[in-house]
């Protein structure tokens, strides 16, 4: 049977998959089983960050593998005492808790937020606010944070006290807002609902009403995190800290990680049995994250980031099919004038392109480390295919 074959036979449905079976790659290049190559402007949606098997990244976590696997978190080791330190200091925040997810990320988050407001006012507020068009994963509690009507099917009842408001409209942000709100949740820009930047007036709004009420914003950077954008986060680009940041997807560097950052006003609501994973901070994986932190930190690289989203940009906006190209750094949204999305997906795929979609637009999340080369052999072929 083949792998595809397999695949489909023995695991559940869930995914729209392309036909391509990835056999191996190295930077943002694979091949498949047949030895044919693929520039990957994907980076398994915004995962492998460095890259595939950046040889830093792998060192780092073949070396963990052979040293110790797993500890459990009944006991300590270095690279999560590391990795924490590391990207508390990084990013400005006071304390940590590792899962496994980006969902599991938020889901933290959400309790975090929930249990602050309940320890200083009791009961009565718990709603989050969270936006329309957003994603925050899978689980029952973050699909019930996603302002995605296509979500909210099926898997009744879903997690109460959710309400959404549009993105970047003020005047629902102060008509949702009540006593009964403890979080306001956003993606700082909208990464499955299109690869949409917010206003910048939105969120420093966000973050003015949340000092105003002791209400915790919570910045969802499962996407836009870890460099993504030209910065380590994309608060950055908004001027903004938000109380509790939320990143998985390109720490891990193709690893399965999830992160919840904590300032100091609310560092310590989780305290012992008030949450845990069993896997979360592994060892392995902290090790994988350490070597894409010490690469991001590298001088010049988050520069080098936001350069080569200039280049990528000028060159999409500059095709005639293009209508718009949106987004931040190197999480970039294209959308068209006559072609659809997935036709110009599989048109990539067959000319050794590996793009992504979101909602009708086209998607590109390139390794952060693509080579100026890959970049531009990549950007040919999408663009010879959106001017075909
Ligand atoms: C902004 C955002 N939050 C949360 C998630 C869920 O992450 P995971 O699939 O790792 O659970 C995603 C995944 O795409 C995301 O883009």
């Amino acid at each position: 049977m083949s792998t595809i074959e397999q695949t489909n036979q023995y695991i559940m449905p869930t995914y729209g998959r392309s036909d391509l079976v990835i056999h191996d790659g190295s930077g943002a290049t694979c091949h498949d089983e047949a030895g044919r190559t693929y520039i990957d402007f994907g980076s398994g949606i915004g995962t492998t960050s460095l890259g595939y098997c950046n040889a830093a990244w792998a060192d780092a976590v073949c070396a963990q593998v052979r040293t110790v696997q797993h500890t459990s978190n009944l006991f300590y080791h270095a690279p999560q005492a590391q990795l924490a330190e590391r990207l508390c200091s990084m990013a400005g925040y006071a304390k940590l808790f590792f899962g496994n997810s980006g969902a599991e990320a938020n889901e933290c988050a959400i309790k975090l937020a929930r249990k602050y407001s309940f320890d200083k006012y009791g009961k009565g507020r718990s709603t989050i606010l969270t936006l329309v068009n957003s994603f925050h994963g899978r689980t029952i509690a973050t699909l019930s944070a996603t302002g995605q009507d296509v979500f909210h099917n099926y898997f009744f009842p879903f997690v109460e006290d959710f309400r959404f408001v549009r993105a970047n409209d003020i005047a629902d942000l102060h008509e949702k807002l009540d006593d009964t709100v403890c979080a306001v949740m956003i993606e700082y820009v909208q990464g499955e609902g299109g690869v949409m930047a917010l206003d910048k007036d939105f969120v420093q709004e966000i973050r003015r009403v949340c000092d105003e009420r002791d209400i915790l914003m919570i910045a969802d950077e499962v996407q836009t995190g870890i460099g993504r954008t030209g910065y380590l986060f994309a608060g950055e680009h908004f001027g903004i800290r938000a109380d509790v940041t939320t990143a998985a997807k390109g720490l891990g560097g193709g690893l399965p990680i999830g992160v919840c950052l904590a300032s100091e006003k609310c560092a310590d609501v989780l305290g012992k049995g008030a949450h845990g994973s069993t896997f979360g901070g592994n060892p392995v994986v902290c090790a994988g994250a350490l070597a894409v932190l010490d690469t991001l930190a590298a001088p010049g690289m988050l520069e080098s980031i936001r350069e080569k989203s200039r280049t990528l940009r000028e060159r999409l906006a500059a095709v005639d099919e293009v209508e718009a190209v949106s987004g931040l750094g190197l999480m970039v949204g294209i959308s068209l004038k006559t072609k659809k999305a997935p036709d110009v997906l599989k048109s990539c795929l067959d000319k050794g392109l590996l793009v992504l979609t979101a909602k009708d637009r086209v998607r590109l999340l390139p390794p952060l480390t693509i080579t100026p080369e890959e970049l531009q052999r990549g950007a040919d072929i999408l663009c010879n295919v959106l001017e075909g």
